[in-house]
């Protein structure tokens, strides 16, 4: 069974996701080359194909790290409830933190997440996302480095899923709306 027979259309191809890791890989690597070993948060599970390969493009001595944080439920719409499943192994305290995720949405997640980050002690916290959906915003929250902007529209591939399917597609596409409506 295909998983391409479910998408509508391809928003962001191969192609243009490699020049995104390229580009914010040469700009981050700019930006951080005077911070002493920044430490990169990825927010799993759907920050894993973005992380991996936008840290091969960071040409500077980085940690990496994890956690995983939940707002969805399996549906298509956050639930408002931000959850930390699995927190990260290290001190953030007075440490440069990159945080990578797949999607900004509403904001909710991001916007928790760096409060906590603050809180503990990190010097500076900034978000590095593959996907911009700012028409969906319910809190104020500006990403620093965005490989796209996106419409309001429910996306899957390359780490994002529906009902933890899709996270393999090696693109990021529409789904159609018959599979999350039936
Ligand atoms: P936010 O807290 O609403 O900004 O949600 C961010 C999280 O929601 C992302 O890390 C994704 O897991 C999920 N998400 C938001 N939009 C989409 C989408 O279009 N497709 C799949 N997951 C999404």
């Amino acid at each position: 069974m295909s998983l391409a027979k479910d998408i509508k259309s391809i928003l962001v191809n191969e192609q243009q996701i490699k020049e995104i890791c390229e580009r914010l890989g040469k700009e981050i690597t700019n930006d951080y080359k005077s911070k002493e070993r920044p430490i990169m948060i990825g927010l799993l599970k759907g920050c894993v194909p973005f992380l991996s390969d936008l840290a091969r493009h960071i040409d500077l001595p980085i940690e990496i790290e994890y956690m995983d944080v939940s707002s969805y439920h399996g549906g298509i719409s956050s639930s408002g409830d931000v959850k930390i499943r699995k927190d990260m192994n290290t001190s953030v305290a007075g440490r440069d933190i990159l945080i990578a995720e797949d999607i900004v949405d509403t904001g909710r997640t991001l916007d928790t997440i760096v409060k906590l980050l603050k809180h503990r002690g990190a010097k500076s916290v900034e978000i590095v996302t593959l996907l911009d959906k700012p028409a969906g915003r319910v809190i104020p929250f500006e990403p620093k480095y965005v490989g796209v902007t996106i419409p309001k529209e429910f996306v899957v591939g390359y780490g994002l899923d529906y009902e933890e399917i899709y996270r393999n597609l090696p693109y990021v596409g529409i789904l159609k709306p018959e599979i999350y409506t039936k």
